[in-house]
């Protein structure tokens, strides 16, 4: 029967609903104004950027419907991606309509659209990227997941304001001590990135095509650098000395630190987590910061094929759906999907090792490369109704990062999944973890991790 075709995806938006709805309800009502990062609207943008951009995929652009109400389509259409605070202010919206009528319009386009999931299952366009079996319902779908995870690291910017539910508390470091694991050696080889047609039901313009590369032998941490080996850093006097910085951008010290009477803290979701807490939390860094460290320590960032080799590879030639091998991300394997409302300490998910002995590449953070974000060859900005998904950040100023956080649904764990920020960017959940290229025994000796 149709309606039995259309209950899983129902039930799908339904959940992510429901994630949204428990998100933005950490905020109250009248603190929906706040803009907590510069560079991005107010929190309240959200709340109909999520239903706006539903309703502008999927009735107005797959099915050619007309306008759920055009003035706040239009408004909520699209967010905000500035290079710097004046650009911001360019394009800033000082009034916002009412919050009341906002959520009128979520509701309202929620019951719509899940009204359209059948008709759109029915509604098949041979050549149509997006009305293939109700594919455009997924680009719906994981818009609404990225920005759950785009929400919190706004969030973790005014912790303040949020409404901290019982049960929410970070995953402490006391009591635990990281394994002590070595470089992990991994020869030169093959690696494939991306998907080949109709592998997948769905995938972004970027995970396309699928390609085959060599990559060269290199060394690389088998655990993600910690807040703990950045004090080391920072003990060093590293934020102050030119040698490990390039370019205009510097923090004076680690971004996701708050400096007080007794010493940093570090930010998490809901507050500041004590240094106990944090010290084998994965460092949150910007790009530039995570570079500074990798040369202080005598190496480099990975590329973003380093990382694929590392996760997906084996040592006997054969490919991983994920690094672990291809049973499901849970807790036992990798920390995602909110297990947690913070990072797990680093080395509790030995079973979620890759086949090299790399531990935590997916989950507990992204992980920063330096590979810029480009088109590879043979992308196609292939979605009609979103030819600018990947593409308008093609500009030299964004990098790939890899892998996922607490706060990255399951479904964006798939292998070809890629995402991207500015170097800048101090608040996505992301570390990083330095790379050698050549013999162990000719790479400085690693500094000492606390
Ligand atoms: C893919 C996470 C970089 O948040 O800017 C959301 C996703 N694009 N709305 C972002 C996105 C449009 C995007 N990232
Ligand atoms: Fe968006």
């Amino acid at each position: 029967m149709s309606s039995d075709r259309a209950a899983p995806l129902r039930r799908q938006l339904a959940a992510v609903w429901a994630r949204s709805d428990q998100l933005f309800d950490l905020v109250a009502p009248t603190d929906l104004h706040a803009r907590p990062i510069a560079l991005r609207h107010p929190l309240v943008f959200y709340i109909g950027h999520l239903p706006a951009f539903t309703w502008n995929q999927v009735a107005r652009g797959a099915l050619g419907r007309g306008p759920h109400d055009a003035e706040l389509d239009a408004l909520f259409a699209r967010g905000i991606d500035p290079a710097d605070a004046r650009a911001a202010a360019a394009q800033s919206i000082d009034t916002w309509p009412a919050l009341s009528r906002i959520l009128r319009y979520r509701d309202s386009v929620r019951a719509a659209v899940d009204a359209l999931v059948e008709p759109l299952l029915d509604h098949h366009v041979p050549g149509d990227p997006l009305l293939h079996h109700g594919r455009v319902l997924h680009v719906a779908i994981e818009h609404e997941q990225m920005h759950h995870e785009t929400l919190l690291y706004m969030l973790q910017q005014c912790p303040e304001l949020l409404r901290r539910p019982p049960e929410a508390d970070l995953v402490s470091s006391r009591g635990h001590v990281p394994p002590a694991l070595p470089p992990v050696e991994v020869p030169r080889g093959p690696v494939s990135l991306g998907v080949a047609p109709g592998e997948l039901p769905f995938h972004w313009d970027n995970e396309a095509p699928r390609s085959t590369h060599t990559v060269d032998a290199f060394s690389i941490d088998a655990l993600p650098i910690t807040h703990g080996q950045l004090a080391d850093f920072v003990a060093a006097g590293g934020y102050r000395d030119d040698r490990w910085w390039t370019g205009p951008w510097r923090p004076v010290a680690p971004s996701a630190w708050v400096d007080t009477p007794s010493g940093p803290q570090v930010r998490w979701l809901f507050g500041t987590a004590g240094f106990e807490d944090a010290c084998h939390w994965p460092a949150q860094v910007s790009l530039a910061e995570a570079r500074a460290y990798a040369r202080w320590a005598g190496g480099r960032l990975p590329t973003e094929l380093e990382l694929h080799r590392a996760a997906y590879t084996a040592p006997d030639g054969s490919d991983r759906p994920f690094p672990w091998g291809p049973q499901p991300p849970t807790a036992h394997r990798t920390t995602a999907d909110f297990h947690t409302w913070s990072p797990r300490p680093v080395g509790q998910t030995p079973a979620g090792a890759s086949a090299w002995g790399v531990h935590e590449l997916v989950g507990n953070g992204w992980e920063w490369t330096d590979t810029e974000w480009a088109a590879r060859p043979g992308f196609v900005a292939e979605l009609p109704t979103y030819p600018g998904y990947s593409a308008d950040f093609f500009d030299g100023d964004h990098f790939v990062v890899f892998g996922g956080s607490w706060a990255t649904a399951a479904g964006l764990l798939r292998r070809s999944f890629r995402n991207w920020y500015q170097p800048r960017y101090p608040h996505v959940f992301s570390s990083f973890r330095v790379v050698r290229t050549g013999p162990l025994s000719q790479a400085p000796a690693p500094p000492a991790g606390r």
